[in-house]
């Protein structure tokens, strides 16, 4: 499908086509007629969004922080994957954290603070529903109606989040702007997510379940996946089925990493063979339609039981996500769970007797030879981003004092490569790697995705169970 009259680019999405592919009617008849002869839509305005309160309550913050100073948070245009075909559009987070608008988003949307004296007004910009007295709904391939459905009006989307509302053609930018390409604006609103409020976890919350559904189903399809010999394709398949039949996104690409694969830190060319006697490492996280998204790792065995050297590894980087939460709560430093795991690793490393290298070369290695075979961080925070508030400055993310209400991860691993002639041969190709998603409460924490089997004898429960599904 083309249309004849625009080019469908992220920058311009209003360029005269050079070459015409179809022939839609260009006369004044045709314009006129197929303008007419449409029935009164009945609008009635949607009711404010839950998550709309908490928003409001941001941006009254932010707004204190930056007296005097207009902002303007886009959205984000649309990105190209290839010629007229875009990706699937994602709004930025941090403007759906300060307008609850969030997988519904209208590309292009902009959110602009203008100061008043001791404030700013707050409006919300973006493209609302073309009138049939354009030719926009059906000769634009890129937003028009017939092409890619109805948008709301600008009324409708102040209902829902609790916002006034205007046409994106009202929008005027400034040179004086802060936006969001400024690295402060960037980096205040990376910090302000880093606590989450109670509307978050619930976000949270809902995400891990709903990843808990995706991880069964893989467990119950492994017949199937077995089968294929694009296993691992056919295991992310099996989880984005299970996301989407749900209504839900992912928050990112799964990693499907069978055998040798889940050496690969990212693997997610997901391209290879499930073999049994091989373990999966499986990192998949569903996003909700509110964009807040699960990070889950889990490492099973394809035929069922672990073997000796499977278990011995797998139970190796489960200690070290225990060790790592037993130290969670209000008033550490964040990179003390790091050292907490690191602190297990490397015991367990020593207990193999690795690296097998000359001593003299060992003492050159600050006590850090394990990292050989973890070479990744062990937590993130974990919000609309995967990898949330990255922007943050060090001194209240990795240096910071962890607080009640932050959300990150504990994802320990170890990883022997498939030709790492410093290992014995039986852990060459080896990936284990388990992640969960933690809220820190007021005395300690809470480990959110405790309901997905972690120990290595539960993970065996597990497969069992699944396997009569
Ligand atoms: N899924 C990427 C990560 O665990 O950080
Ligand atoms: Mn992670
Ligand atoms: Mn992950």
């Amino acid at each position: 499908m083309s249309n004849d009259q625009q080019v469908h680019t992220a920058e311009n999405r209003d360029v005269e086509q050079p070459v015409e592919r179809t022939a839609i009617p260009k006369s004044r008849a045709f314009t006129d007629y197929i303008g007419s002869g449409w029935a009164d839509r009945p609008r009635t305005l949607p009711p404010l969004r839950p998550l709309a309160a908490a928003a409001a309550e941001r941006r009254a913050a932010l707004s204190s922080r930056h007296t005097g100073k207009r902002l303007v948070i886009a959205a984000g245009d649309p990105k190209v994957r290839s010629n007229d075909t875009d990706y699937p559009y994602r709004a930025h987070s941090a403007f759906s954290w300060l307008t609850a608008w969030g997988a519904d988003t209208v590309a292009g949307a902009v959110l602009v603070f203008e100061p008043t004296g001791d404030g700013h007004d707050v409006t919300l910009y973006f493209p609302p529903a073309a009138g049939r007295d354009t030719d926009e709904f059906y000769a634009n391939a890129a937003i028009g109606e017939f092409w890619v459905g109805p948008r709301p009006t600008v009324d409708e989307v102040g209902a829902e989040l609790g916002l006034a509302t205007k046409p994106l053609a009202e929008f005027t930018a400034g040179d004086a702007d802060v936006t969001l390409d400024d690295t402060d604006l960037e980096r205040d609103l990376s910090e302000a997510r880093l606590v989450k409020d109670d509307e978050e976890v619930a976000e949270l919350r809902a995400a891990v379940a709903a990843t808990k559904q995706g991880f069964d189903d893989v467990l119950a399809a492994l017949p199937r996946i077995v089968e294929h010999e694009r296993g691992e394709r056919v295991l992310e398949g099996v989880f984005f089925t299970r996301a989407r039949s749900e209504g839900n996104e992912l928050g990112y690409d799964t990693i499907a990493a069978a055998g040798p694969h889940a050496c690969i830190l990212h693997w997610t060319r997901n391209d290879g063979p499930v073999v049994p006697g091989d373990l999966v490492l499986m990192d998949a996280g569903v996003e909700m339609p509110s964009l807040y998204t699960a990070d889950i790792t889990r490492t099973f065995p394809v035929n069922g039981s672990f073997s000796p050297v499977q278990r011995e590894i797998y139970e190796a980087v489960r200690e070290a996500a225990d060790a790592a939460f037993a130290i969670v709560r209000p008033g550490i430093v964040f990179r003390e769970v790091h050292e907490a795991a690191m602190a297990v690793i490397a015991e367990k490393v020593r207990g193999w007797g690795l690296p097998k290298i000359d001593p003299s070369v060992l003492e050159g290695l600050e006590g850090q030879a394990h990292r050989r075979y973890m070479v990744h961080g062990t937590s993130h925070h974990l919000g609309l981003d995967v990898h949330d508030c990255a922007q943050a400055r060090k001194e209240f993310y990795i240096d910071g004092v962890v607080e009640a209400g932050m959300v990150f991860t504990i994802e320990p691993g170890l990883y022997f490569q498939p030709d790492d002639l410093t290992v014995p041969e039986e852990f060459r190709g080896i990936g284990v790697r388990i992640e969960d998603d933690v809220l820190v409460t007021a005395d300690g924490y809470e480990n959110l995705s405790a309901g997905i089997p972690r120990t290595a004898d539960e993970v065996e429960a597990w497969l069992a169970e699944r396997a009569k599904a």
